[in-house]
């Protein structure tokens, strides 16, 4: 029998989103002088810039990308995307993982595209160098419910004449993205940030604004999807002028969160940070005998999300642990994705400790001994 592990993660937080606050996150700490405030007043406005601009700074976008702030998280974001730019051209849409799938429905039965679609299984991707870039293409960057992920951005064609529609809500901040080959970048704010759900991020690149002011789609389009006005693109998104009303306190929690990012060494050291603790859980799954990464291939293992599975174990083993774990207080929400295999899934993002994942691991073994004795 494994004895009590003594050490106990500091933060117990490790869901996959919302996902832990950056270390030291208090809420008395957060700017409050735009809250109570219109968000068209001189503040709102200049606070919601800061968060573009931060953003632009952190990730290292280049000017040739618009980045505004939208409604409705990243699903937002994203369906704002396809709605307003797919059936200009054939698309093709990927899924290897269950909110790819939704982007499928989307394309297929509700947007009635005559769409190509390519998956691969829980665990693996898609032969990405055989993908014809002539066509229009959606796709997740970071799989969250599989975590697996693209190893980097060389199978996008520099010459491609569709345009890419990347979902990257659980990747960008923790793996590199090559934005001179990205057209269409979604997230929101609550992964590897840790900031508060609510509002999407939308980056879109020359090549998408062309097709947004060329192309109108033959289904109507709600007021909150709405990017052109009389054939232009709305500017003012891209400044901070929002479509509708966002919560001025998850702006400034999204701001906090920035400047942490920027304090701590920036971009390189977010994606250390995330790389430490994927290396961390992995190295235990290595010498776990009853444990395995559900992402075959070590270049796609996700250093976000990682998903693991338990051979040849029933069902009900890793669902005993994750209550047993959450009841110790020593792990929350770390039970697989519904759609997804049965097992674990620990975020690794750049706002968890590796000290956390250290003691987690310890209590794992504790876990499974217990459950299984
Ligand atoms: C890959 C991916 N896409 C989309 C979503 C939905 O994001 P949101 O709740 O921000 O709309 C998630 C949430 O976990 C996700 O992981």
């Amino acid at each position: 029998m494994i004895t009590r592990p003594s050490t106990r993660p500091v933060r117990a937080h490790f869901s996959s989103g919302p996902c832990a606050k950056r270390p030291g996150w208090n809420a008395s700490e957060l700017a409050t002088e735009s809250l109570g405030r219109s968000h068209r007043s001189k503040i709102g406005k200049a606070r919601l810039k800061l968060a573009i601009d931060l953003t632009r700074e952190i990730l290292n976008i280049p000017s040739t990308h618009r980045i505004g702030i939208v409604p409705a998280s990243d699903t937002g974001a994203y369906e704002m995307a396809m709605w307003s730019l797919l059936g200009a051209r054939p698309a093709t849409m990927m899924a290897w993982e269950s909110f790819g799938e939704g982007w499928v429905t989307d394309a297929i039965k509700q947007l009635k595209l005559d769409a190509d679609v390519i998956t691969a299984p829980y665990g693996e991707l898609p032969d990405l160098t055989q993908i014809d870039q002539s066509r229009d293409i959606c796709f997740t960057w970071n799989g969250t419910t599989s975590g697996v992920c693209v190893p980097n951005g060389e199978w996008i064609r520099a010459d491609r004449e569709g345009l890419n529609l990347v979902d990257a809500t659980s990747g960008v901040f923790a793996q590199d993205i090559p934005w001179d080959k990205i057209d269409v970048l979604t997230y929101s704010w609550q992964k590897v940030l840790g900031g508060e759900g609510g509002h999407g991020m939308l980056i879109l690149g020359p090549r998408a604004v062309e097709r947004l002011e060329s192309y109108t789609p033959a289904w109507p389009l709600p007021k909150i999807f709405r990017l052109t006005s009389k054939g232009k693109l709305i500017e003012g998104i891209f400044s901070g002028e929002t479509i509708n009303t966002p919560s001025m306190l998850a702006v400034e929690d999204y701001i906090d969160a920035l400047q942490w990012s920027k304090h701590i060494g920036g971009l390189s050291e977010l994606m250390a940070r995330a790389d430490a603790n994927a290396t961390a859980l992995n190295s235990w799954v290595e010498r776990t005998p009853w444990i395995a990464n559900l992402a075959k291939v070590p270049a796609t293992r996700s250093n976000t999300s990682v998903c693991l599975t338990l051979p040849g174990a029933s069902e009900d083993i890793p669902k005993a642990i994750v209550s047993l774990l959450e009841k110790e207080g020593v792990a929350f929400d770390i039970g697989a994705y519904r759609d997804a295999p049965p097992g674990l899934r620990i975020w690794c993002g750049a706002t968890v400790d590796t000290a956390d994942v250290e003691a987690l691991t310890l209590w794992l073994d504790w876990a499974y001994a217990t459950v299984t004795a």
